[in-house]
């Protein structure tokens, strides 16, 4: 029987058998596309970290065991639709109906019951050693503010305020060094996902979610809100930044220190401070105290601007000063209406923010 030939036939056993071979072949296509995927996007079939190394393996087993049942019934399925199709020497009459057989309405009982529980006790064991770890003494502390739309972060034993780049030491052999994260929300519900490191968790105003990560290579790791949150939801962006302990103390180091004032940049300074920018934006080492914007005090050691919408260089720095909305349409940023002069000085102060 060719393969064309099943799915121009008018015969209902034809069609079905075609749809199923269509549909195993379609299982292992979509998973080989997914798990190629390059290191920069968001895969969650590349866990590379304690809470999301155990869901995905969960969820394998649970497909596994799904995938199981699927074949039997399907195969069997098959089998009896072509074993005892009708055939042109059948007689009209009904074939022997069977009621009450203990047996097989034991056998429909107790296996699904079985199948549900062995489900039931993998969830439990997997929710609870998750949400009941504890944290090690090395574990870093951080809260995590959800903002129209960007992500405010803050190391409160550390003293660092940071905005859409979450720094995090990573657990090598020697030490284990999770980061506990505290979610919170600035306005409406957002939802905090990094696919290859933990599952969702939503980040609700008046309230205190937690969850944890522990990355265990360094690496950029993207994520998403992934809570619709308004206009510009698609461009909340997140990147869990993994390194090394000691580059994590660096970092650390780098950002304690409060921003260092330039005498050459000082027309920008001035306008910064004129403008309503002061109004929005900390700037540590200055009167600069805003907390409606991200803190800016080591702004040029991002790597992206706007919550990741555009890459953190000077031509997008100069485009976003002049008319942030081209670039987000709709973030809370107005359009300041700055000559060519004014940006260029602003510009200039900016990236003395390192
Ligand atoms: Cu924040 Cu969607």
């Amino acid at each position: 029987m060719k393969l064309r030939g099943l799915f121009a036939s008018r015969s209902p056993m034809k069609l079905i058998i075609g749809a199923t071979l269509l549909y195993f072949a379609a299982i292992p296509a979509a998973g080989l596309a997914l798990a190629s995927d390059s290191d920069q996007i968001t895969n969650i079939f590349r866990t590379n970290s304690t809470p999301a190394n155990s869901i995905s393996n969960y969820s394998l087993l649970v497909l596994a065991i799904c995938a199981a049942i699927f074949v039997t019934v399907a195969t069997l399925l098959i089998y009896v639709i072509i074993r005892f199709r009708r055939r042109s020497t059948d007689d009209d009459r009904e074939p022997p109906q069977i009621y009450g057989s203990s047996q097989i309405e034991l056998a429909w009982t107790v296996l699904p019951v079985l199948i549900v529980l062995v489900l039931a006790m993998v969830t439990a064991r997997t929710i609870a050693d998750i949400q009941n770890a504890k944290a090690p003494p090395a574990a870093v502390h951080a809260t995590i503010v959800g903002h129209q739309w960007w992500w405010e972060i803050r190391y409160p034993d550390l003293g660092v305020v940071t905005a859409n780049e979450l720094h995090v030491p990573v657990s090598d052999g020697a030490e284990r060094r999770p980061t506990f994260l505290t979610l919170e929300s600035a306005d409406v519900a957002h939802s905090f996902w990094v696919p290859q490191l933990a599952g969702k968790t939503d980040v609700i105003p008046n309230r205190e979610n937690k969850m944890w990560i522990e990355p265990f290579k360094p690496g950029i790791y993207p994520g998403n809100c992934a809570e619709y949150c308004g206009t510009q939801h698609a461009h909340m962006l997140i990147r869990v930044v993994a390194e090394t302990p000691d580059d994590f103390q660096k970092w650390v180091a780098a950002q304690q220190k409060p921003s260092t004032a330039d005498a050459q940049v000082k027309a920008g300074h001035d306008l910064f401070f004129a403008n309503s920018c002061v109004s929005c934006h900390t700037i540590r080492g200055t009167e600069a105290a805003g907390k409606f914007g991200p803190d800016l005090t080591h702004l040029m050691s991002r790597q992206t601007l706007g919550s990741g919408v555009a890459p953190n260089t000077p031509e997008q720095l100069r485009a976003w000063v002049r008319n942030p909305q081209e670039l987000k349409v709709g973030c809370f940023m107005p359009n300041m209406q700055l000559g060519d002069q004014e940006v260029d000085r602003l510009v200039a102060y900016l990236q003395t923010l390192k």
